[in-house]
């Protein structure tokens, strides 16, 4: 992509994902160096590296956790690099929803109230959390049967889908998940892998993915390598093997609340305004220029 198209893009898309110069240091060791990403409304981006490249590091800029030592970072029209810790906190709860390798969920509370919890956390009435929690379940697969049961008594795979069901809570503009499918066997790592990818398209958001797995990096729109603090774009390949479509794997279609109406198959609620443009994620190592707004 050329850099005037970058800077279309960017300018394009306020409510996608834009990493410009993010450079991140710790004790004087560089990690992340000058990281130049656009990530579309929509899309999703798998980062692979190898273990301490810095994947997990480039996620916690993403949600507001580690601050860069300079550029910036655009979320959904937010300068995520410049928010304090109120903000942050705040800018976390609205627009970002997190799905780590072993799910951290809490174990002695059911699967509904991990769900509703995160979004009480986000502003929600308990009422509302809860009717949410239970249709968003449902949406993951996750039967109604099972919605009270202790989260420590679910599957692995049970709780990786409880996992994603509670980033949705927020309806968040980005989708952080950190190796989502490391616990899991091959069978139900593709069945989250395929969630996963396909919640860009229901929700609208932004998927950002790490893992070290080049099969679990095979369903992004997008794949980019993360090494010597320096992010290059793998170029397109096969597939090696041909994923199965997003409904023959999960049938249940995902009902979260879209932030694009246009992007969602089966919106529940709908978030008028929200620009909508298709396409896909774009990334880059040159920089593109401020984000006009
Ligand atoms: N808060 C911190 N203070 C000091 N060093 C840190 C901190 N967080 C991360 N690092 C260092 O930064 C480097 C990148 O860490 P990071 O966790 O991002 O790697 P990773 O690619 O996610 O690795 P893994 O695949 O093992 O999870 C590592 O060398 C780590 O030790
Ligand atoms: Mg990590």
């Amino acid at each position: 992509m050329s850099r005037s198209e970058l800077v279309e893009a960017a300018s394009a898309h306020p409510s996608g994902l834009l990493l410009q110069d993010v450079n991140v240091s710790f004790n004087g060791r560089a990690v992340l160096r000058e990281l130049n990403v656009v990530v579309e409304p929509g899309c999703s981006v798998a980062v692979m590296g190898r273990s301490g490249t810095g994947k997990s590091t480039l996620l916690s800029v993403i949600g507001g956790l580690i601050r860069p030592d300079s550029g910036s970072v655009w979320v959904d029209g937010e300068p995520v690099h410049q928010l304090n810790r109120t903000d942050a906190a705040r800018y976390r709860a609205q627009k970002v929803g997190i799905v780590f390798q072993s799910g951290e969920l809490l174990p002695d509370i059911s699967a509904e109230e991990n769900v509703a919890l995160a979004g009480v956390l986000g502003g929600k009435t308990y009422a509302q959390a809860s009717a949410e929690s239970a249709r968003l379940l449902e949406s993951v697969e996750i039967g109604k049967d099972l919605h009270g049961q202790l989260t420590r008594e679910l599957s692995g795979g049970e709780q990786a889908r409880v996992a994603v069901a509670r980033a949705l809570i927020g309806q968040p503009a980005v989708l952080l998940a950190d190796e989502p499918t490391g616990s899991l066997d091959a069978e139900l790592r593709q069945e989250v892998q395929t969630l996963l990818y396909g919640l860009p398209r229901s929700t609208g958001c932004c998927l950002v993915l790490v893992t070290h797995d080049p099969l679990v990096a095979q369903g992004a729109d997008k794949t980019m390598t993360l090494s010597n603090g320096k992010l290059a774009e793998q170029p397109a390949q096969e597939p090696l093997a041909a994923p199965a479509p997003a409904a023959s794997a999960t049938p249940a279609t995902i009902t979260a609340q879209t932030r694009d109406p246009t992007r969602a198959s089966q919106p529940v609620l709908s978030t008028p305004g929200r620009p909508f443009h298709p396409g896909t994620s774009s990334l880059s190592t040159n920089p593109p220029p401020p984000p006009v707004r």
